[in-house]
């Protein structure tokens, strides 16, 4: 599905990945965990295609073998790659109906943006005044992640990250949300990043990968998360 090859990624003059090698299959769940500051939303952030993240000349990375590595954001994206920032952005003026029209213009009708707007919502308990409100205007922190997974139902990438959607939600929200992810997670392969295992009630991670210091230095299952859980970066095996 995509494949990274001698990664490398520098933020102004820092380097934050380095050299990561790694292959993400199609129809699998992947945990992506870390330390504060070691790396992940770079991470997700240089595979979306983001312009403010460098690759070095050796990069590389192949969306179903293709190489992607110099496709702008929005190109990477109409291929089926999707991420859910960490902090999503306030958009204003423009609600969610809007900017999915606006992203889907000539591949899915906006009446069926419309119906699929209003079935996902009830899925994700988001009320309807929230929608019809500019995206992310005012919604709280929770709200905003909730109308992040609806904007990827909607969109149906091949290819999720999601940052940190499980940090700052309530119990029932996470619920929603982990259900539905586990329910969408058919033929397409998800990236959770994650400081946590509670979301992992609901969806099964096939594997767990820890970046530190920019570096993937630990493969592994869930049992590797509830090991970080006991014990912190520092003293697992
Ligand atoms: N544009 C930038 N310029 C300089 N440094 C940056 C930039 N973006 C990120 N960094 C630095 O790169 C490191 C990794 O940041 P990143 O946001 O990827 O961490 P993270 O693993 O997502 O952390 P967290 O768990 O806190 O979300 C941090 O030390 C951060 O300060
Ligand atoms: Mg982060």
């Amino acid at each position: 599905m995509i494949t990274l090859k001698n990664f490398t990624v520098k933020a102004g003059e820092k380097i934050i990945l380095k050299n990561i090698n790694y292959a993400f299959e199609k129809n699998k769940v992947y945990c992506l965990m870390g330390p504060n500051g070691s790396g992940k939303s770079t991470f997700a952030y240089a595979i979306s295609g983001h312009p403010g993240y460098e690759l070095d000349e050796k990069s590389k990375i192949y969306f179903e073998k293709q190489d992607i590595t110099d496709l702008s954001s929005d190109k990477r994206a109409k291929k089926g790659i999707f991420l859910s920032f960490q902090t999503p952005l306030s958009l204003n003026g423009v609600n969610v109906f809007q900017l999915l029209r606006l992203a889907l213009s000539g591949t899915k009708d906006p009446l069926k943006i419309k119906k699929e707007i209003e079935i996902f919502a009830k899925k994700l308990n988001i009320k309807k005044e929230l929608i019809e409100r500019s995206l992310n205007d005012g919604a709280s922190g929770g709200e905003k992640k909730k109308l992040e997974m609806l904007q990827a139902a909607i969109i149906n990438p091949k290819f999720l990250i999601l940052d940190e959607v499980d940090t700052g939600v309530d119990v029932d929200a996470l619920r929603s949300i982990g259900r539905f992810l586990d329910e969408f997670k058919k033929e397409k392969t998800i990236v959770l990043i994650t400081h946590y295992s509670r979301i992992l009630k609901y969806i099964n991670p096939d594997k767990v990968l820890v970046i530190i210091d920019g570096k993937i230095q630990k493969e592994g299952t869930k049992e590797l998360v509830k090991e970080i859980e006991d014990k912190g970066y520092g003293k697992t095996s």
